[in-house]
């Protein structure tokens, strides 16, 4: 598929989604090029300030996926995550961002087409939205930002 111009980070955790994701690359399932895949050891250790600096660094959608509840593999850090997670989605236009752009989910590591659905869905979700300005005023129009226009507010200094 073609890689477009708009980039997406997903943070995945180590055991579940990033196997799946790997799954899916190593059965060549078809899926988009955007996005550039983030590996960390649980969903727990996602602080929602890590999204919000992902897309001031000039990401156009985040996504999260971990183990599915009941399967982390540090008992409960996707509880933690589901919480922090679905507070930050809720908050997502305060950021100015529209809230289509953050997505999290749950993906075991056998579940490669279900990897290669939710990524291709999810960039499909993106792409008509284009670049992301956090500065305000609709899309980027080059692909040299490198974040809110000096003097601006970041993400996290708006809340
Ligand atoms: Fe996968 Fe915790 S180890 S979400």
């Amino acid at each position: 598929m073609s890689g477009g111009d708009i980039k997406l980070v997903g943070f995945l955790c180590n055991w579940c989604s990033y196997a799946g994701a790997d799954m899916a690359g190593t059965s060549r399932m078809a899926q988009p090029a955007e996005m550039r895949i983030v590996r960390l050891p649980c969903t727990g250790r996602v602080n929602p300030l890590l999204v919000l600096k992902a897309f001031q660094e000039g990401a156009d959608g985040v996504l999260v996926s971990g183990c599915h509840p009941g399967d982390c593999h540090y008992n409960e850090g996707n509880y933690y995550a589901h919480r922090r997670l679905e507070l930050l989605s809720r908050m997502m236009a305060v950021y100015g961002i529209e809230p289509e752009r953050f997505r999290y989910t749950w993906i075991s590591a056998s579940e490669g087409a279900r990897w290669a659905e939710t990524v291709t869905g999810f960039t499909e979700t993106i792409r008509p939205l284009g670049r992301l300005n956090l500065a305000g005023g609709g899309a980027r129009d080059d692909d040299h930002h490198q974040g809110p226009a000096a003097g601006s507010a970041s993400p996290a200094e708006k809340r």
